[in-house]
């Protein structure tokens, strides 16, 4: 633990009995207390659900400031990051610490490139899922069956080995993600061609087909470097918690990031990219006003909230979803699309921005607000947009698994609980039961 407790520790007292409680100060002078001792020395836990206040480690890969609407990678802000790099510069960077040099991004590359088939027999178990099965349930366990051909990373590896596995899963999600798509839409896989970059193969894995080229345009690769930057880390949140937890039980790197992938599924999450496209569509096709909208996403009687908003940690504008506007804006430009869904979602965020509810509650679009809508123009169908997410997040979940097993004070992820079940009941046999 590189943290230190600052000089004046905190003081708990209960029932007359003090406790000091050590305070520890992060690098950008968050404080937080630590409790690790806490129900040992007073038999007391803490009550947190859903971990609004609780950290559950230190980190050195990504910060976000919540109240600011800042987000940095490794000391990189995301503006500059999003604007400059490449996705596997980014993914480096999450990865190893630093932006690479020429020499280490074109061995990067060279070796992303080298491993980005899949053992041909697993090409076989994308036939045995149903017309239509949703891309993310083959990724999720195409990833998981990984482990059933790749060997796992000993404790013991030594960093050329991790850099194998860990650029060996990162080469082949992309192949994955694009044979799912394919798979949902019956057409013959495209294989990757060592010819092309990262993103180039992927665009083109996913919309040519034998009977038809696809022109890679170096303005969709730039979107989609840029659109895999903005989702590559962000702390804490739950799927990269997931991978965390799993990973804590030292179950292997492919368990932890299928665990993670099924996380970012749900639409509270990544799922919120897939949601709010089908959001904007129902209030499309119904003809439905923003006020009407807003209002049912106020009404507390209504489980509809208004997807792409809100967020537990940015308390202001998404930075993320601000890049997300503008990218929107130059693809649909560029492709001279009019997509009639862009002016709801505008329509949407300036009435809801103006809004006293969302206002009081700090509710503003979150970076799967716009998305959609750029995927849409892309070509991308619906479903894919969360594998996209994941694609985007994935060298950030690795970059956890790796911190967690290089960090001697991680234990075993096991919060606690407050009882509030039945206390003592006798035994009822089967018979006797009603
Ligand atoms: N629409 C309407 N009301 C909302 C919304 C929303 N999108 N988001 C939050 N609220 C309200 C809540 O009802 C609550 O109101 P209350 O104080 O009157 O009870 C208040 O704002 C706080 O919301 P919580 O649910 O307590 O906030 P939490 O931090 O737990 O949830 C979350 C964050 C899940 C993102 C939430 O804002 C939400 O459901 N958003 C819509 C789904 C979405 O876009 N998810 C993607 C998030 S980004 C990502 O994961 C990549």
């Amino acid at each position: 633990m590189s943290l230190k407790p600052i000089d004046k520790p905190a003081e708990l007292t209960v029932e007359g009995k003090s406790y000091a409680i050590p305070i520890l100060q992060d690098a950008m002078g968050n404080r937080a207390l630590d409790i690790r001792t806490l129900r040992k020395d007073s038999g007391l836990i803490a009550f947190d659900p859903g971990f609004a206040s609780t950290a559950v480690c230190e980190s050195s890969i990504t910060y976000v400031d919540g109240e600011k609407g800042l987000l940095s990678h490794r000391g990189y802000s995301i503006e500059d990051l999003t604007e400059n790099c490449t996705f596997i510069e980014v993914a480096y960077l999450l990865l190893h610490g630093v932006l690479p040099n020429r020499v280490q991004r074109e061995k990067f590359s060279q070796l992303l490139n080298r491993h980005s088939m899949i053992h041909e027999d697993m090409s076989t178990f994308f036939r045995g899922y149903p017309e239509g099965a949703h891309p993310m349930v083959v990724l999720s366990a195409m990833v998981v069956s990984l482990s059933a051909f790749y060997p796992e990373i000993e404790q013991s590896a030594d960093r050329e080995e991790l850099d194998m596995t860990v650029t060996r899963l990162l080469s082949k999600l992309r192949t994955i993600a694009a044979f799912s798509y394919k798979k949902s839409v019956g057409e013959p896989f495209v294989y990757p061609s060592q010819k092309l970059s990262y993103c180039e193969n992927f665009l083109n894995m996913m919309f040519s087909s034998p009977v038809s080229d696809y022109k890679i345009e170096p303005y969709l690769v730039k979107a989609m470097n840029q659109l895999l930057i903005i989702h590559a880390d962000h702390e804490q949140n739950a799927s990269t918690a997931t991978v965390r937890q799993v990973g804590s039980t030292r179950a292997n790197l492919y368990a932890a990031i299928s665990a993670g992938i099924c996380a970012l599924w749900g639409p509270l999450h990544g799922g919120a990219n897939q949601a709010v496209i089908e959001m904007l569509q129902m209030i499309h096709r119904d003809g439905l006003s923003a006020e009407t909208v807003l209002e049912k996403a106020k009404n507390k009687a209504d489980p509809f909230r208004l997807m792409g908003f809100g967020h537990r940690i940015y308390k202001s504008y998404d930075p993320r979803a601000k890049i997300a506007k503008k990218i929107c804006y130059t693809i649909l430009d560029k492709m001279n699309v009019q997509d009639p869904l862009l002016d709801v979602a505008i329509k949407l965020e300036e009435k809801a921005i103006a809004d006293p509810y969302f206002q009081d509650r700090h509710l503003y679009p979150n970076v799967d607000f716009y998305t959609g809508i750029t995927y849409r123009a892309m070509g991308f169908p619906t479903a894919m947009y969360t594998v996209l997410f994941a694609l985007g997040r994935l060298p950030g979940w690795i970059a956890h698994w790796l911190e967690l097993r290089q960090d001697a004070d991680q234990k075993i992820y096991r919060p606690r609980q407050l009882y509030v079940g039945a206390t003592q009941q006798n035994f009822v046999p089967l018979e006797k039961r009603p």
